[in-house]
Formats: C-alpha cells, structure tokens, sequence
C-alpha cells in the first residue's frame, strides 16, 4: 500500500464520515487525506464506552502508523465517547506531537451564534445521547443555552438499507423529530449530530416548520479545521499537499465501494485494512 505520510486520517465506524471527508477537501483541496471506515465492526452507536474506546484507539494508532499528524474523528459517537480519552490519556505515549480531533467541538462552540430562541435540539446515536456530551459541552461555551438531546436508534440503519425513501422511511423520520419537538416547542435549531443524517436532510425539513434551521457538521468542521490549520503552523507543516486521497476499509472493499458512493457522490476505490 503506497500512501504519503503526512495525510490527514479521517475515521468514522463506517460509510458516514464519507459525508465529513467531502467538506474538508472541498475547504482544503490541496490537502491529502486517508479515509479509514471501520465497517467490519460498525455500528458503533449503541455499543458500551468500553468498546467505542477499544475501537477507535485501534484506528487511530493505525492512522499514526500509516504517517498521519492529524486525525480527524468524523464519527460523533466516537468523538461523544472516546475522544476525550485518547487525548488525556494515550496521546503522550503514543505520538505526543501528534493530534486527534472530533466533530463536537466546531459544533458546539457555534451553536449559540445559529441560535435565536436560545433553545437547542441535538439529534444522534444512542450512544452520543447517552454521554450527554452535546449537552455538557454547549453549556461550557454557553450556559444559557437549553439543549434537548433526542437519539434516533432508526436512522442509520434507514440509510446503511437504503430504506428511507419510502412510507416506513417517512415514519420513523417524522417519529424522531416530532418526539423532540414536543420535548420543546421552542427549538428553532436542530443539529444533526451523526455522520448519516445528512443523507436524510432533505427528508427531515419535510417534517420541520420552517423557522427550525438544521445543522449538518460537515462545514461546520472543515471551515473550523482551516481555522485550527492557520493557527497551529506546527502540525500544518507535517501535512502533505498532494490532493491525493486513499480509502481503506476494515469489511470487503468491493462492497464498500458500492454503498461509498451514496455517502460521497464520487466513486471511490477503497482497499481492505487489518487494524
Ligand atoms: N458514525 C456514527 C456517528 O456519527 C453513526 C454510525 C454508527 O452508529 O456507527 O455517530
């Protein structure tokens, strides 16, 4: 396998973060990245911190050892559950110069400026929900905020089949957002807060009254990253900037590629990894 060291990983447990990788070579063309998708173990969503943990420590040391200064989590619950983690306790001992960043933090240091209500709603996996991590965060940047977290168990499964586009779809989407919505009626912001919901944008504002705006983290964290680039010289540096990209996934490459493209709307050519 010939990848230049010094591409930016992007993790996610699977096809999802596909949705993240394109808004940050859209904001950072010049740039290489690796894309590791964890198929043979997804989904993470409902499985314990115990797990996420194990499983993401895995993929990042393997992005460190494939040449990578900076890993990106593009998974939400992998950022909810076990990016803290890895940055207190394994990043010195496993490559201190090195850096792991999630999808929580460019999204929650904004939230407060989308919002008009003052009021929040956070749509993830179980598992994201279930840290509180949205919630603890937001109140750190600003506290008087009120978040309502909602976890929509129904939705990747929806996308990962293909199942969304019909009345069963429609249901469980109506299901899910309605639910929150009777938690508050005064959310005008609704953040989706996992890697597949995107790909149920549209289907989702079909549910929504018009003044609720959606947020979808892909620009939110490529814009965030340029900003993070400019600022830290000492990992910008390292990177390399080729435009080049390799996909790597743990499950049959041949059948990564087939779904890939609904996530990246581009063919994709993937090799199968062991981590
Ligand atoms: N990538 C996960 C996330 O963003 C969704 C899929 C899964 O449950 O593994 O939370």
């Amino acid at each position: 396998m010939m990848i230049n060291k010094g591409a930016i990983g992007v993790f996610d447990s699977g096809y999802g973060g596909l949705t993240v990788l394109e808004s940050l070579q859209a904001e950072l063309p010049s740039y290489d990245f690796i894309y590791l998708g964890d198929n043979a173990r997804t989904p993470y969503g409902s499985r314990s911190f115990e797990v996420i943990y194990q499983y993401t420590l895995e993929a990042v040391k393997f992005l460190f050892k494939q040449g990578c200064p900076l890993v990106i989590l593009a998974c939400n619950t992998a950022s909810a559950k076990a990016l803290r983690t890895i940055q207190q306790n394994d990043l010195a001992s496993l490559a201190p110069t090195n850096r792991v960043l999630g999808v929580l933090r460019p999204t929650t240091e904004e939230i407060g400026t989308l919002t008009s209500s003052g009021h929040v709603g956070v749509l993830g996996t179980n598992g994201t929900i279930n840290s509180n991590s949205y919630a603890i965060e937001i109140k750190k940047f600003f506290p008087a905020l009120t978040v309502v977290q909602k976890s929509c168990p129904m939705w990747v499964p929806l996308v990962e089949n293909n199942e969304f586009d019909n009345v069963g779809g429609e249901f469980y989407i109506k299901k899910y957002i309605d639910e929150i919505l009777h938690q508050d009626d005064e959310i005008d912001t609704l953040v989706l807060a996992c890697t597949h919901y995107p790909i149920l944008e549209e289907k989702i504002k079909k549910h929504l009254p018009k003044h609720i705006r959606l947020v979808s983290q892909g620009n939110l964290v490529a814009s965030k990253l340029k900003t993070y680039l400019n600022r830290h010289s000492e990992i910008n540096d390292r990177l390399t900037k080729t435009s080049a990209l390799n996909v790597l996934t743990t499950e049959c490459n041949t059948s990564f590629d087939l779904v890939a493209s609904k996530f990246y709307k581009k063919e994709i050519k993937s090799i199968t990894v062991k981590l």
